[in-house]
């Protein structure tokens, strides 16, 4: 039926530029959520984040309420949140421990963690004759058709094909990899609890903005002088710049000129890198103890290579964003053609020094919590964004910047040299998106 209502959706995407209405047409909106949220690998959460049996944390993937699951051999299953009955939602708080089973409350039917039927009260006189009954899957908790985990971040499919998750990723598996091999042990442990935001914005817009190189020297201009300020009334005081200063004061000091020196490298299925720009390896004490730790455990060369890893953000289309070197990550989950939620979550490092933790901590408040300003600086844009795309006021987005000076090679899209505010990540992910919103027609 929708395909009847959006004929010929190739003709909203172009090159270089994208009609508005695959920012604010409702019946787009929801093939999107069939052909590419219920679809394609979605991350859930991290494998810490249910550490016991019966542990479980609910998710968004596409429009269907998901439970993430620890069952007792330790595997973590993904499931509808809904009872087989009627139809209930199983766990209505976000996250929790089921104990030894699932139970509904609304009539006390029961389910293992991996949701398969444990009981219905008085089952053998109440079903006795019917369609119903303990061999019957329809009595299970359907499960999410796939479920995988690299490196302890579990992502589900809610489709039975396609390809694994790590043929998925691609290149951008780097992100998890990165994350995890800041840790002495290669490991790294959720921090409870996330923050949330909802944005009045289609969720495009959120991806399309984590690697918008030229916006961050404009958007988040005062927010960065503000910060640039009170730090050099510390260094005038004190002699030092606080590192969780310069975290802030990057987005002064890093100018739009400079932003063209960084790269973005745009990999098939919408994933990008956007290559590092802030110095994070300063030499004080703390950083140098923890360069020690891991020299220890991985040896001179290999942590040269870890610590040098250039690497400022990974997207991972259509829905996860993450900042290896700082260990924290955003969820996107649309909620509606103009209404996104996302995650921010944050990572430990185990094994490495508390400075090490408290620096991602700073980054985590300083610059994607809700509280922090340059988060309100991006939001503003966002519903900006979505108000001026409503109207009528024109018909296309434009994604020129640098187009046709993308260098492919190796089978991906790098930026040219001096081009790294290059519209060439937003190009990439609408090639993906017409990809993924017209496959088999
Ligand atoms: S709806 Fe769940 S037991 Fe009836
Ligand atoms: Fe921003």
């Amino acid at each position: 039926m929708l395909q009847e209502t959006v004929p010929n959706l190739a003709k909203f995407v172009e090159p270089d530029r994208v009609r508005r209405e695959v920012y604010t047409d409702p019946s787009i909106f929801e093939m999107e959520m069939e052909r590419i949220h219920e679809r394609l690998w979605i991350y859930c959460g991290h494998e810490t984040q249910v550490p016991k049996a019966g542990d479980y944390y609910t998710v968004q993937i596409g429009r269907q309420p998901m439970l993430m699951v620890r069952g007792k051999d330790g595997t973590i299953n993904v499931l509808y949140n809904r009872c087989p009955h009627r139809g209930s939602m199983m766990c209505g708080d976000r996250s929790g421990n089921a104990g030894e089973f699932f139970r509904c409350s609304y009539h006390s039917w029961t389910f293992h963690h991996d949701g398969t039927l444990k009981n219905i009260p008085m089952m053998e006189s109440g079903y006795a004759g019917t369609r119903w009954g303990r061999d019957n899957p329809d009595c299970n908790m359907k499960r999410a058709a796939r479920v995988e985990n690299y490196r302890g971040f579990v992502f589900a499919s809610l489709a039975a094909d396609g390809p694994s998750l790590l043929e998925f990723l691609g290149r951008s598996k780097v992100a998890f990899d990165d994350i995890c091999d800041r840790s002495p042990e290669g490991k790294v442990e959720v921090v409870p609890n996330c923050f949330r935001v909802i944005q009045r914005s289609n969720w495009k817009i959120f991806l399309e903005n984590q690697l918008d190189a030229l916006h961050p020297s404009v958007t988040h201009q005062s927010t960065g002088r503000a910060a640039r300020e009170v730090e050099l009334q510390i260094e005038k005081k004190t002699g030092k710049i606080p590192l969780s200063y310069h975290m802030l004061s990057a987005f002064a000091t890093v100018t739009i000129e400079k932003w063209d020196n960084f790269q973005t490298l745009n990999y098939p299925g919408g994933h990008c890198i956007l290559t590092g720009y802030m110095g994070l390896r300063p030499q004080d004490p703390d950083t140098l103890e923890y360069e020690r730790v891991l020299a220890k455990a991985y040896g001179e060369k290999r942590k040269e290579a870890i610590l040098t890893t250039n690497i400022h953000h990974v997207l991972i289309y259509p829905g996860l964003s993450v900042q290896s070197p700082l260990q924290q990550l955003r969820a996107v989950r649309p909620l509606g053609v103009d209404k996104t939620l996302t995650e921010i979550w944050h990572f430990r490092l185990k094994g490495a020094p508390e400075p090490i933790y408290r620096r991602a901590l700073a980054y985590y408040n300083l610059v994607n919590s809700p509280a922090t300003l340059i988060n309100a600086d991006d939001l503003e844009n966002f519903w900006k964004a979505q108000q001026g795309l409503s109207s009528e006021g024109g018909d296309w987005v434009s994604f020129h910047r640098h187009h046709g000076r993308d260098i492919e090679k190796d089978g991906m899209v790098e930026t040219a040299k001096d081009c790294g505010t290059s519209e060439a990540p937003m190009r990439n992910q609408m090639k993906a998106w017409t990809q993924y919103m017209t496959a088999g027609q």
